[in-house]
């Protein structure tokens, strides 16, 4: 794989993000392709990985504050990213994104940059969710792209089409019940396609 990796210097830091919560930001300038920083995690089985998917959502049902730490390896394996040392577990997802997660070799998880990043920029990576339950993951990534969902970006198109009619429909029920859901919610998988980006979540 190309590109410099992020050696002992740590490329980004921590801190309070207006997407949401806490986010990763560049430390210094990072060029493309760098590898920045590696998603590590518990290695765990499909069936684990939805019984802890379900767990969460019947813990957040109420209050829809799904986080989704998730990620797919392979057909067979998950990562569960929800440990205190995996900071990339707080990357935030843009519509338009200047990371993308690849798999290496495998088994190993890195958060890659896709272009220039300058010090200070918000590193984000698009989270790959499908359409399934999309009403749940409002976008709040403030990019120019910015489509009003967490969605993989080869289903915009479908996704437009899918607004276009629930709007429809909302039109003809009148507003009384016209409202999305509410945040948070329905269990999802994120794709890795040809190697590259996957997460899953809840
Ligand atoms: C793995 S967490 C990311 C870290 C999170 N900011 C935190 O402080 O824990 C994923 C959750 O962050 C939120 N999130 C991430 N990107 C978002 C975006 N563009 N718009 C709205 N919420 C987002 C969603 O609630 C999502 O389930
Ligand atoms: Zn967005």
């Amino acid at each position: 794989m190309g590109g410099q990796q992020s050696g002992n210097g740590k490329l980004y830091e921590v801190r309070g993000s207006e997407i949401h919560g806490r986010g990763l930001y560049a430390a210094k300038d990072i060029s493309k392709d760098t590898w920045i920083i590696q998603y590590i995690g518990e290695k765990i089985s499909k069936k684990e990985s939805d019984r802890r998917a379900n767990e969460l959502l019947a813990r957040t049902a109420s209050n829809g504050g799904a986080r989704v730490y998730i990620f797919i390896l392979n057909k067979r394996w998950d990562i569960d990213g929800d440990v205190p040392d995996n900071d990339a577990r707080l990357m935030n997802h843009s519509c338009g994104p200047n990371v993308e997660a690849q798999i290496w070799d495998k088994k190993e998880i890195w958060f890659i940059a896709l272009r220039d990043i300058k010090k200070g920029e918000e590193l984000t990576f698009n989270y790959g969710f499908d359409l399934e339950h999309w009403q749940d993951h409002r976008c709040r990534c403030g990019s120019a792209r910015c489509v009003g969902y967490i969605v993989d970006e080869d289903l915009w198109p479908e996704l437009q089409r899918t607004i276009a009619s629930s709007q429809k429909e909302e039109d003809k029920k009148g507003s009384k019940n016209g409202k999305s859901r509410p945040d948070g919610g329905g269990k999802r998988a994120v794709k890795v396609k040809k190697g590259k980006k996957m997460a899953k979540s809840a």
